[in-house]
């Protein structure tokens, strides 16, 4: 009986847990949910005999691998796989594997209530804008974003979009203008939605020069990760553009700073909770243990991302 670990810091919706047990106990898996456990130490002593593993944005370090002597796969239950450890996952013959775009639309429903929400001035009472006939621009255009365009469109949203790797005539058929530079994408919109992942390219890509660029009254939206941003240069953007705005599902490390000067003008979700939705939960937890199942009976590979 194959054993399997769902590790979630932050817990599925019940929703979610029960059908995941549900394909597991169908498929004859022995599985065990660690939730809210406290710290890698935990984690460590958790995954000692699991062959399959299923986690969230939990931290996947090379001693969390090392521990685990029978691992064969790790799934992360979402896209973006940052949290866990490639090199060592590869070195240990362990397959890594995200389920892209099984949570995109809580996340993508987030980002236009984050927009509302600002625009509302945090639904103080006070007079706020409208988010209609503003131009929206999408900083990647992954599963995420093209949701975005697509709730944005139903505000009467103007979109624009970057994105090198997308074919321009995919992103176009949505009905959104696409821009050859990020500058372009940053110095035109009202607002901007940060769906890029973190990696050795875009982390601190967010920085003074790109930031510089935006709309005295613009809001930046980030929804993707925080280490996209360079902190100490938005600390400076929020100094000298005495309109910019930030509303972020991740906060920053120096978010008590921000708030505690610029209160109106920052906003930060308690949780990451972009995809924290039960139809998200159920959506990816799914897909991972049916992921997990096919990749141990079958060999099937798809999603893997090492
Ligand atoms: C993702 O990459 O899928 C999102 O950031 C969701 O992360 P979470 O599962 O930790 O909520």
């Amino acid at each position: 009986m194959a054993k399997v670990l769902v590790a979630t810091e932050k817990p599925f919706a019940p929703a979610a847990t029960e059908q995941i047990k549900a394909i597991f106990d169908t498929a004859g898996y022995e599985c065990t949910f660690f939730e809210k456990y406290n710290g890698q130490d935990e984690l460590i002593a958790a995954v000692a005999d699991a062959e399959a593993m299923i986690v969230r944005s939990d931290k996947v370090t090379p001693e969390v691998l090392d521990a685990a002597k029978s691992m064969k796969i790790v799934v992360r239950a979402g896209a973006g796989f940052d949290n866990v450890n490639l090199e060592t996952a590869t070195k240990n013959d362990i397959c890594v594997m995200n389920t892209p775009g099984q949570n995109s639309n809580a996340v993508a429903e987030l980002v236009l209530g984050m927009m509302v929400f600002q625009a509302r001035n945090h639904f103080k009472g006070t007079s706020g804008t409208e988010l209609c006939c503003k131009k929206l621009g999408i900083h990647a255009y992954g599963n995420v974003g093209k949701l975005v365009a697509k709730i944005a469109k139903g505000f009467g949203m103007e979109v624009y979009a970057f994105d090198p790797f997308v074919d321009k005539a995919d992103i176009v058929s949505d009905g959104v203008t696409v821009f050859d530079s990020v500058e372009e994408l940053y110095s035109t919109c009202d607002y901007i939605s940060l769906h890029i992942p973190a990696n050795e390219h875009t982390i601190k890509s967010v920085d003074f020069d790109l930031m510089s660029k935006m709309k005295p009254n613009a809001v930046l939206v980030n929804t993707a990760r925080k280490e996209v941003i360079n902190e100490d240069d938005m600390l400076r953007i929020f100094e000298e553009k005495p309109g910019f705005r930030y509303v972020s599902d991740i906060a920053p490390v120096n978010k008590e700073e921000l708030l505690s000067k610029y209160s109106d003008r920052c906003f930060f979700t308690p949780k990451k909770m972009g995809a924290q939705t039960a139809e998200a939960n159920i959506n990816a937890g799914k897909a991972a243990a049916l992921q997990i199942i096919n990749f141990l009976e079958k060999g099937d590979i798809t999603f893997k991302v090492n």
